[in-house]
């Protein structure tokens, strides 16, 4: 079966921020909008999105000088249909991988809105904070805490402003609650983040 295949694959995936359980968290989360919306989506294509949409990312398969929403979206072309997954399905797979990057608008697509909304969503919150400290001196993003910190507060700012769907601007607002909080409790506890 071809969802078990994608799966068998996708576990593989290894990274402190782009790796399985961002992949499973973005899927859950792309279904609970969807939900929340009343928004028809083709699950299977979210499903297999969801898993494929950031290995453009990761060792071995990124390309140098190739942007990973792109190499994803070639590496899909690839992969899927010997998986066993409908061929008329690929192209708007590939439609949602290419749209997810969050500084790219999204076409008036469903899938892809509502996807580009869930793969925000892992930006913000106590899991985004999470992921952008586990990403220190892993990416260039964060060579350090501090980097990483800067990181935090700027998504907390602007990635809410980013997103689409109504029921994802109330997650998001929650979640830059969350992080205001916290960047409020670490500047206390490290002199202003002097001392981190
Ligand atoms: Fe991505
Ligand atoms: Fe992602």
């Amino acid at each position: 079966m071809w969802k078990q295949r994608i799966l068998d694959f996708a576990k593989n995936l290894n990274h402190p921020a782009w790796g399985f359980s961002h992949l499973q968290r973005v899927h859950d989360m792309a279904l609970r909008l969807a939900k929340e919306e009343n928004t028809p989506i083709d699950e299977e294509v979210i499903f297999a999105a969801s898993y494929l949409h950031d290995v453009g990312a990761l060792e071995p398969y990124k390309k140098v000088g190739v942007e990973h929403a792109v190499r994803s979206a070639e590496f899909c072309e690839e992969v899927l249909k010997p998986m066993g997954f409908p061929e008329e399905k690929v192209a708007s797979t590939k439609d949602v991988i290419l749209g997810h990057m969050f500084y790219v608008s999204p076409e008036l697509k469903e899938e892809v809105i509502i996807f580009r909304d869930a793969d925000i969503l892992d930006y913000l919150g106590y899991i985004g904070i999470a992921r952008m400290l586990a990403m220190v001196k892993h990416d260039d993003w964060t060579p350090d805490m501090a980097s990483a910190i800067k990181l935090i507060k700027s998504f907390s700012t602007e990635l809410p402003q980013e997103l689409y769907t109504s029921s994802a601007k109330t997650i998001g607002h929650e979640r830059a609650l969350e992080m205001e909080m916290f960047l409020m409790g670490l500047s206390t506890e490290t002199n202003l983040l002097e001392m981190l």
